[in-house]
């Protein structure tokens, strides 16, 4: 993958791409959609490449699928639909465009191509990973399976196609509580994020869970010393925590969701004060749409979901290069789990 500035000056070579503030201007309805996180000047850089993809992506039939970390000028300026991992995978089944460009991790790129097989999947940067989905290979499932004979496997999405594939169901953060009470088991394995599998033991306290020692690198960093040093020092902030957050943060916090539960309760609530614990572009993202709500507090970058930028979209629209492709036979097994759970959250809410 070449460098942002090598990716540039490729890109000049069919592109206009300087600064414009005529096409910033044109662009106006876009920008209104982020203007208190995004500078004018920023959006005059942003603007053709804004534009320049929205046109390529009509004239590829591609659709852009962006989970809700994905910085601004993304999540605003070019996808055409956003949400948290489970919203992104039920959303590409029902594609029916010949192309879908992931903007997200790897991990979700492989989702939507074992989910719609038929359709080209482009990620911008095969780099993109998890630090959950490095942490656990087939062989660790197997393993957990020996410790624990018959017990149920539980797979957080943010796993390789290979590890689903291993697998009984699959689960995210927003339906782990309801998968884990509605299977037919007193004993459950979740692989592999230890934290979001401890805060789920809390919740389903009927069930013996058992956990890979996995964990995401950004939600890892908050403490609970953190949280309530900062409640002190502004009283009555909201603190609003993803369950990939160890249990004693998610215990310190008001709330607890998935990337779009915790925006659907910032949207709910408007307290007037929200610290998010979770990746940063999350509260930018929502920062116009919630004008009334001051977001404060720290935030962790996801380095990975970072990898993602306007620059690489183009590009890859552009060369339609970084197609994931899935092993049929994995992904025929990795559908069976990643598709029992749809169904059953999708039961379990009906
Ligand atoms: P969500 O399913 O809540 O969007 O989480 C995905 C993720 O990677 C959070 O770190
Ligand atoms: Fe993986 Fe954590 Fe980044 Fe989500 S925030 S993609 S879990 S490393």
């Amino acid at each position: 993958m070449l460098d942002q500035i090598a990716l540039r000056a490729e890109l000049a070579d069919h592109y206009d791409l300087s600064p414009s503030t005529d096409i910033a201007k044109a662009n106006a309805d876009i920008y209104a959609r982020m203007d208190r996180v995004v500078t004018p000047p920023d959006w005059a850089v942003y603007a053709p490449y804004v534009a320049a993809i929205n046109k390529l992506k009509k004239e590829r039939n591609a659709v852009i699928l962006a989970h809700n970390y994905m910085t601004p000028e993304i999540y605003h300026g070019i996808a055409d639909v956003v949400g948290d991992s489970l919203q992104l995978a039920i959303e590409a089944t029902k594609v029916e465009a010949d192309v879908i460009v992931q903007c997200g991790v790897h991990f979700m790129a492989e989702t939507s191509k074992i989910l719609n097989p038929s359709k080209t999947v482009l990620i911008p940067d095969m780099d993109a990973g998890c630090s959950l989905a490095e942490s656990i290979t087939p062989a660790g499932i197997a393993e957990m399976r020996a410790k624990y004979p018959g017990a149920p496997v539980v797979t957080y999405v943010n796993t390789t196609a290979e590890v689903k594939a291993a697998s009984d169901i699959c689960c995210t953060s927003s339906n782990a509580v309801q998968i884990v009470r509605g299977l037919d088991a007193d004993t459950v394995i979740m692989t592999p994020d230890k934290y979001l599998a401890q805060n789920i033991a809390q919740q389903v306290p009927e069930k013996r869970i058992v956990w890979w020692d996995g964990s995401c690198i950004v939600h890892e960093q908050y403490t609970a010393r953190d949280l309530k040093d900062f409640r002190e020092w502004n009283p009555g902030t909201r603190i609003i925590a993803h369950p990939e957050c160890p249990p004693d943060v998610v215990a310190e916090a008001d709330f607890s969701g998935s990337t779009s539960g915790i925006i659907d309760y910032v949207t709910r609530e408007r307290p007037e004060k929200a610290m998010l614990v979770t990746e940063c572009s999350m509260a930018s993202n929502i920062s116009d749409a919630l004008p009334d709500v001051d977001f404060v507090g720290p935030c962790n970058m996801c380095p990975y979901m970072k990898k993602i930028t306007l620059e690489k979209v183009l590009w890859s629209l552009h060369t339609m290069q970084g197609a994931v492709e899935v092993d049929p036979a994995v992904a025929d097994r990795a559908r069976i789990a990643v598709q029992r759970m749809i169904d059953l959250s999708a039961k379990l809410a009906g």
